[in-house]
């Protein structure tokens, strides 16, 4: 038997097969952190799953995500899906994909890069790997350690 555990919601955004213990940090880059959220947002942390042991779960009511929200998902939350509910149904369920080039959604870790000047461009880093995630500036080529630390 299925257990649910926390209600089917009408409207919104249920971002699925999040890794266990990586739920907080989707909702960091969802901005939910402070008192200005204004939708309702469940948490599940360490829910049973069937592809996987555990996973955590984010259900964010009334919003539909940006595709800049998706892509920095993808960037800690690998294995991720996206799926919209209209009217309770399940309309569209992707999978996060993550991008081949980042386009001012990271910073760089190099504080002599251009990027990081007083008049910066928009950073820029090529995926060179995809497990374990590898990224590096197209501009100093310095590689990107501590990612979801440098999520603009
Ligand atoms: N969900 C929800 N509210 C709804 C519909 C679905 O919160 N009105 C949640 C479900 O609990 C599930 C996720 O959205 O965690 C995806 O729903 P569904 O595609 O029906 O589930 P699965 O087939 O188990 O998804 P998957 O194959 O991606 O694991
Ligand atoms: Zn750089």
């Amino acid at each position: 038997m299925k257990e649910i555990k926390v209600a089917p919601i009408k409207n919104g955004t249920v971002i699925d097969h999040i890794s266990c213990g990586t739920a907080f940090k989707v909702l960091k880059i969802l901005g939910i952190t402070d008192a200005n959220v204004d939708s309702t947002v469940s948490v599940l942390i360490h829910v049973p799953s069937k592809k996987t042991e555990w996973k955590d779960m984010v259900k964010v009511e009334d919003k539909e995500l940006e595709p800049i929200e998706v892509d920095k998902i993808s960037l800690i939350a690998p294995d991720a899906t996206i799926n919209i509910i209209r009217n309770y149904e399940v309309v569209e369920k992707k999978r996060v994909e993550l991008p081949d080039v980042a386009i001012g959604i990271l910073e760089c870790g190099n504080p002599n890069c251009v990027t990081n000047a007083k008049e910066p461009v928009k950073t820029e880093f090529v995926l060179k790997s995809k497990s374990p995630i590898r990224l590096s500036c197209s501009y100093c080529g310095r590689e990107l350690e501590d990612i979801v630390d440098h999520i603009i």
